[in-house]
Formats: structure tokens, C-alpha cells, sequence
């Protein structure tokens, strides 16, 4: 049975002050009630992993970071290792997020880098993929979605992608407020889940976590977590207020 997930980015938000508030806040609202089935990771900056992850061991909740470095450890000011890392108690690791490609020139080549350097230090990645507005205007979404996962995932066999979990991010709605339709995000995970069994095998497909992301919240969580091969979100925006993201959640 693969896991459910819903999962919060928060981008490059929060000083540690807030930080510290919105996870007790999360914490305090996940005592309130929420499925038990579902798994709930926080990603805050790189800064708070340390201070993220206490928090999330009391409140039985995991710790993600949103990037890191391809390299294993030197002289790369700046960067931040996977050891580093999986040191703080972090066990996933966003990759691949569109903002990356964008605004830093990552690209599928190296992101299956550094997919590759997570899961040597047992992080598992949240492999982020997903068209542009022109590129689904242009029909073209399925072909750029498989060619990403190709091409990131192609240094994977088996047993290495089975720890792996994928999101699929439209760029056309993250930040935006224009969700992908429950159809839509169905259709293109149901694909996602097709492609991944002709290259992995069709059990490994089916215990693949795929979640959604690009505007996912509250009010409209539910009936994009209702479809099947919709198994959780990765929250932007709404994932900044505590009641909001656990409201998000309980949307299962
Ligand atoms: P929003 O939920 O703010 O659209 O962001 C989605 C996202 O990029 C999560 O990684």
C-alpha cells in the first residue's frame, strides 16, 4: 500500500521566530485530530531543520529540506550536503522543484544527481515535475513530464526508485490560485503512474506516492485528494498558516 503524504513547502519564508510559531502551531492543530494514515512532512528552510525536527519528533510529524547539493562535501560555499542534512533528522528532500529549474538553471541531469546523492544518505527525495502554461497549451504536457522523469530517474533501478516519491507541479498553478482541475491532476498522475511502470515495474508503480501541488488548499484539497492516483499534496502558500495546513490534512 503506498503512503499518503501531504507534505508543506515553505519556500524562502519565515524568520526564525515565525518559524518557531507556525510549527508549535502545526503541532498544536495536528493534536486536534487528523488521519492516521496520512504522513505529514514540513520543509522549511534549510536554517530550521534542527529546530523543525524536535518539534516534529514530539508531534509525530517528518522534516524535509528543499534542496541540496549534488556534491558530497568541500569546498562549495554555501551549499548545503544531504549529510548535513539527514544529521539534523530530516528524512525527505524537495528536488527538482520548478523554482529550481527556473531560477537556478537546475536540470533533469542534474537533479538526478542529486536525487541519487539523497538517497545515499537515506533522505528520500520528492522528485518535483511538471509543465509550463505553454507547454500544456501546446498539448505538449505529457511529453515534457515523461521526458523529466526519464531523465532524472534514469539512473535508478528498482530498488533505488522504490524509495523515491514524486510530486507533480504544474508551474501554470503554483502561487497563482488557478488549480489544475481534479481531472486534469488525475489524468496526468494515472500517466505518471503509467510511465514509472514501464520503467520500473508495475508493483513499484503502484507503491509510488504521487502528490499534487500548484495551488492546493483548503477548500479544494478534498476533491483533489479523492481522485485514485492522487495520494497527497505539496502545499506552497497554504502550508504558511498552521490551521490551514492541517485543515489541508484532513482533507482525506
Ligand atoms: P503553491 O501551493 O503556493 O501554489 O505552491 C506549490 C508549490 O510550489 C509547492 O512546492
Amino acid at each position: 500500500m503506498r503512503k499518503k503524504i501531504v507534505a508543506g513547502n515553505w519556500k524562502m519564508n519565515k524568520t526564525f521566530k515565525e518559524a518557531e510559531d507556525l510549527l508549535f502551531g502545526i503541532a498544536d492543530a495536528l493534536i486536534s485530530g487528523r488521519p492516521e494514515d496520512v504522513e505529514v512532512v514540513v520543509c522549511p528552510p534549510a536554517l530550521y531543520l534542527e529546530l523543525a525536527t524536535d518539534v516534529a519528533t514530539e508531534h509525530d510529524f517528518s522534516c524535509g529540506a528543499q534542496n541540496l547539493s549534488e556534491h558530497e562535501a568541500g569546498a562549495y560555499t554555501g551549499e548545503i550536503s544531504a549529510a548535513m542534512i539527514r544529521s539534523t533528522g530530516a528524512e525527505y528532500v524537495i528536488l527538482g522543484h520548478s523554482e529550481r529549474r527556473i531560477y537556478f538553471g537546475e536540470h533533469d541531469q542534474l537533479i538526478g544527481k542529486k536525487i541519487q546523492q539523497a538517497l545515499r544518505h537515506e533522505l528520500i527525495p520528492i522528485y518535483c515535475c511538471g509543465e509550463v502554461l505553454e507547454e500544456r497549451e501546446a498539448g505538449r504536457h505529457f511529453q515534457v513530464v515523461e521526458k523529466q522523469l526519464s531523465e532524472a530517474l534514469s539512473g535508478l533501478d528498482a530498488g533505488a526508485f522504490s524509495k523515491v516519491v514524486i510530486a507533480y507541479e504544474p508551474v501554470w498553478a503554483i502561487g497563482t490560485g488557478r488549480t489544475a482541475s481534479p481531472e486534469q491532476a488525475q489524468e496526468m498522475h494515472a500517466f505518471i503512474r503509467k510511465v514509472l511502470a514501464s520503467r520500473f515495474g508495475e508493483p513499484a508503480a503502484d507503491d509510488t506516492t504521487i502528490l499534487y501541488g500548484g495551488s492546493c488548499n483548503a477548500a479544494n484539497a478534498r476533491e483533489l485528494f479523492a481522485n485514485p492516483d492522487v495520494d497527497g499534496g505539496l502545499i506552497g502558500g497554504a502550508s504558511l498558516k498552521a490551521e490551514d495546513f492541517v485543515k489541508i490534512v484532513n482533507s482525506f
